[in-house]
C-alpha cells in the first residue's frame, strides 16, 4: 500500500475503509510559465457526447462496445450510475484503447446510486431511457459545475408532454407513465435550446407510442452524435443537428457499435494553448466544422489555422512571438454553432495576453466568471459587469505573472493552466481535480508538447470530510 498522504487517511486505511477518491483529494498543479509549445496532440472522443451516449444504453435491450470513451472522473461516474441500475459495464484496458461495452439487458428502473449522480450533472440524463423503457424513473436533482442555477424544468415539462407524471419530491424527481407502461408521442417547444433537455427527451421519445417533435431543439455537434447512436440502436430520429427534431417511437431498441465524435473543446482549448503561448501545434482528430466559431476569432487575433487533413488541424501563433503580439477580440457565447460557452474561460485567459480590450458576454449560464477573481490573482486586468466582462489586454495592464490560484470547475481550471503556462513565474492551481473530470490525460498532453507542470496531491483532508 503506498505511503498515503497526511495522518488523517493512515489512520483511515488502518480503519480498512476505501482510501479517499481523488476528487475528494484537492488536487494542485504547479505550472512553470513563458514556456513554448511544439508537437502534435491527439484528441479524445467527447465528454458531452459520451455522457448522453452511455446513458442512452439504458434504452437498450442487449450490448453495445462503443470506441473512444474519454477516461474522465465524469464518465467513470456515469459508468457506476449504471452499474447502480443492473447495467453491466466493462472499462476497456489501456487509454485510447478499446471498447467501453455496456449491457443494459438485466437494467431496471432504479433508483440509481444518488452518490455517484451528485458527482456529474449528466447522471440526471438517465431519466429519458428509465422512463422511455420502463414507464418509471426516479432520480436525484443533478450535480456539476458550479456556472450557474442550472435548472431542469425544460426537462420536466418536456417529459409531461410526452404523458409522464413528474413529481419533485425533495432532492429528487418521481416520474411514470400516466397511460400503461409507455409514454406518449406529443409536440413540445422548448423556450430555450437546452442541449441535456433535448437529449433526454430524445431518449425517452425514442421508444414511446407515436411520433414526438421537438421544437427549438440544442442544435450541438453532441446532440446529433446521440440521434446517431439511437438510430444505430433502431430508433426513428429525424432532424437532429437542426432545430425540429422527430422522433417516431419504437418498441424496443437493440445494441451496437458505435465510434464518439472528437471533443471540440478539447481541441478548442489546445488552440488556445498554442496561441496563449505564441506557439504552433497540430491536432487529430477533429471535426473543422464543429470548430468555425472558434477558427474565426483565433484567425481575427492574428492566428494561423491551416487544415492539414480531412480530421487534423494546425494552429500557429509563431508571428506573434516576434511582433507586438496577437489582437483582442469580442465575442458573446450562444447555443450552437455560436460562439461555445464551454471555451468562454479559456479564451478570456487568451484575451488577457493579447493587445487592445475586449468584450466578453456570457448569454448561456448565468454565473461563468468564477475564473474572472483567480486571472485577477494573476495580474489580469478584467471589469464584470452582470454577463458583459472587459478585458483589458497586455499593453492595456494585464501582465501575468505565477501565483496560486483554485480552479472551481472543469473550464475555468484549464483556463488557469493555460494563463499559467503564459505568465512570468510559477502557478500554483488548487483544485485540479475540476480539470480531471472533464479533460483526459491534460497535463500529459501539455507536457508533451514542451509545458513544465508537475502534479501533487495535498491530501486536505479531517477524518470528518472523509468519513
Ligand atoms: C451541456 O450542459 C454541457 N454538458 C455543458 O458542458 C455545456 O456548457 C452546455 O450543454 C451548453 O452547451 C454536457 O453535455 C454534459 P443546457 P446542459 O441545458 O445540458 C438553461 C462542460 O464544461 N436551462 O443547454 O446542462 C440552463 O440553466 C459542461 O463540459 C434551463 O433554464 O446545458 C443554462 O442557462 C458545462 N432549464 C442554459 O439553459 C432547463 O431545464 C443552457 O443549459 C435546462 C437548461
Amino acid at each position: 500500500m503506498s505511503a498515503p498522504f497526511q495522518a488523517g487517511v493512515a489512520v483511515h486505511h488502518r480503519c480498512g475503509l476505501h482510501p479517499p477518491s481523488p476528487a475528494a483529494l484537492e488536487q494542485k498543479l504547479v505550472v512553470s510559465g513563458g514556456v513554448a509549445l511544439s508537437g502534435h496532440v491527439r484528441i479524445s472522443g467527447a465528454k458531452n457526447s459520451a455522457l448522453p451516449i452511455l446513458a442512452a444504453t439504458l434504452c437498450c435491450d442487449d450490448a453495445s462496445a462503443i470506441s473512444r470513451v474519454p477516461d474522465l472522473l465524469d464518465t467513470r461516474s456515469m459508468a457506476a450510475v449504471l452499474r447502480s441500475l443492473g447495467a453491466r459495464v466493462e472499462w476497456p484496458e489501456g487509454a485510447d484503447g478499446g471498447e467501453l461495452v455496456v449491457d443494459a439487458s438485466a437494467a431496471g428502473a432504479g433508483p440509481p446510486c444518488s452518490n455517484e449522480l451528485g458527482k456529474t450533472r449528466a447522471g440526471f440524463l438517465v431519466i429519458g431511457p428509465l422512463l422511455g423503457r420502463f414507464g418509471e424513473a426516479e432520480v436525484g436533482l443533478p450535480g456539476g459545475c458550479n456556472i450557474g442555477a442550472r435548472p431542469v424544468d425544460l426537462y420536466l415539462r418536456g417529459l409531461r408532454a410526452l404523458g409522464a407524471v413528474v413529481e419533485m419530491k425533495q432532492d429528487k424527481v418521481v416520474a411514470y407513465a400516466a397511460k400503461g407502461k409507455r409514454l406518449t408521442g406529443g409536440t413540445f417547444y422548448l423556450n430555450y435550446p437546452s442541449v441535456g433537455a433535448t437529449e433526454t427527451l430524445m431518449m425517452a421519445a425514442s421508444l414511446a407510442d407515436g411520433v414526438t417533435v421537438l421544437l427549438n431543439a440544442a442544435k450541438e455537434p453532441e446532440v446529433s452524435d446521440l440521434a446517431e447512436f439511437l438510430t444505430a440502436c433502431g430508433a426513428r430520429v429525424h432532424g437532429a443537428g437542426t432545430s425540429i427534431v422527430t422522433i417516431k417511437g419504437v418498441s424496443k431498441l437493440h445494441g451496437t457499435e458505435f465510434t464518439i465524435i472528437p471533443d471540440r473543446i478539447e481541441a478548442g482549448t489546445f488552440m488556445v494553448a498554442a496561441s496563449i503561448t505564441c506557439s504552433k501545434l497540430s491536432m487529430s482528430p477533429v471535426i473543422p466544422r464543429h470548430l468555425t466559431s472558434v477558427i474565426d476569432k483565433l484567425s481575427a487575433s492574428g492566428c494561423t489555422i491551416t487544415q492539414t487533413g480531412r480530421c487534423s488541424l494546425e494552429v500557429s501563433a509563431l508571428k506573434s512571438r516576434h511582433s507586438a503580439g496577437l489582437r483582442g477580440f469580442d465575442f458573446k457565447t450562444c447555443p450552437y454553432p455560436g460562439f461555445p460557452t464551454d471555451l468562454q474561460p479559456q479564451f478570456m485567459a487568451l484575451l488577457c495576453t493579447c493587445n487592445g480590450s475586449s468584450l466578453v458576454e456570457e448569454s448561456v449560464f448565468e454565473s461563468r466568471m468564477t475564473h474572472v477573481e483567480e486571472l485577477k490573482k494573476l495580474g489580469a486586468k478584467i471589469h464584470v459587469c452582470s454577463r458583459h466582462v472587459l478585458v483589458n489586454g497586455k499593453d492595456r495592464g494585464s501582465l501575468l505573472f505565477g501565483a496560486p490560484v483554485m480552479a472551481h470547475d472543469i473550464r475555468g481550471g484549464a483556463a488557469l493552466v493555460l494563463a499559467g503556462m503564459a505568465a512570468e513565474g510559477t502557478t500554483e492551481v488548487l483544485g485540479a481535480q475540476h480539470i480531471e473530470r472533464g479533460y483526459e490525460n491534460f497535463v500529459a498532453k501539455l507536457n508533451s508538447l514542451g509545458a513544465s507542470i508537475r502534479r501533487n496531491q495535498d491530501a486536505q483532508l479531517t477524518l470528518s470530510s472523509i468519513m
